[in-house]
């Protein structure tokens, strides 16, 4: 029982940011599509609603056929360097660039071209997270015990969902709420998609996220760290229309 309990709890820590986190990057990229992508989106998926396929990449880790699709979801980048290539751990980077490539050649067909689109879709909001871009030594924070109020867990999944889930919006209202107040400049700056560049913020920002103190998480880091967590879902869903608005020109 016991090995049960550890199995089912390990199995739950390496997912991308849970399902609200994916839903809200779905949502926020939806509504800024552009008419070409909105047009060939519907063509494949019958809708454009990306946070309902957000986080289907997740849900196949359970099956074996998607086995090898486990190290899609993150990257490492060692401290004091660069994103130097998947040899470091982790091939989101090179997935979504290949999986960009084989969309835009439009050589697939259907199946394919499903499963090619919503890792992409689940892979870009992924790397969003700071703790998916991995410093190589601690598994993205999976290895760093804290507690979250009165929960043991760790620091990756205060990142994926805790977080998150202490807001307590549903993934339409968190959407709306962070894209309140935003101006077509700032929209258009966010529309553009570089890859290394999002990765490397993502890294960027880890000694806030790391400032855990003595592991005790809760009010205090919610404080310093909400308006951070709401950025990076923000880009998310910006870069995630770029990237899709680039494949569907
Ligand atoms: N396993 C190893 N590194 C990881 C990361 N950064 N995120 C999720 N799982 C990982
Ligand atoms: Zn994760
Ligand atoms: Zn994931």
């Amino acid at each position: 029982m016991r090995h049960i309990i550890m199995l089912l709890l390990s199995a739950s820590l390496l997912l991308g940011w849970g399902k609200t986190g994916h839903r809200v990057i779905g949502k926020i990229a939806e509504e800024n599509l552009s008419p070409e992508a909105n047009e060939a989106i519907t063509q494949l998926l019958g809708h454009t609603d990306l946070g309902r396929i957000g986080n289907w990449a997740d849900e196949v880790k359970s099956d074996p056929q998607w086995d090898h699709s486990h190290d899609w979801h993150y990257c490492t980048v060692l401290e004091g360097h660069d994103y130097e290539g998947p040899e470091a751990g982790g091939r989101a980077v090179q997935k979504v660039i290949e999986f960009t490539k084989l969309l835009k050649k439009g050589t697939l067909g259907k199946q394919d071209q499903l499963d090619v689109f919503r890792f992409i879709v689940h892979i870009v909001g992924d790397l969003h997270q700071p703790l998916h871009v991995g410093n190589g030594t601690d598994r993205g924070g999976n290895d760093v015990k804290v507690t979250w109020f009165r929960d043991q867990t760790n620091l990756h999944r205060v990142w994926d969902s805790q977080m998150i889930d202490h807001m307590q919006y549903s993934y339409t209202e968190y959407a709306q709420q962070i894209q309140l107040g935003l101006g077509e400049v700032e929209k258009t700056v966010m529309l553009n998609a570089d890859i290394m560049q999002f990765v490397n913020t993502s890294r960027s920002i880890h000694p806030q996220v790391y400032e855990i103190g003595d592991g005790k998480l809760s009010w205090k880091y919610i404080y310093k760290n909400r308006e951070l967590m709401e950025d990076r879902l923000l880009k998310g869903g910006f870069h995630l229309a770029a990237i899709l608005n680039d494949i569907y020109q």
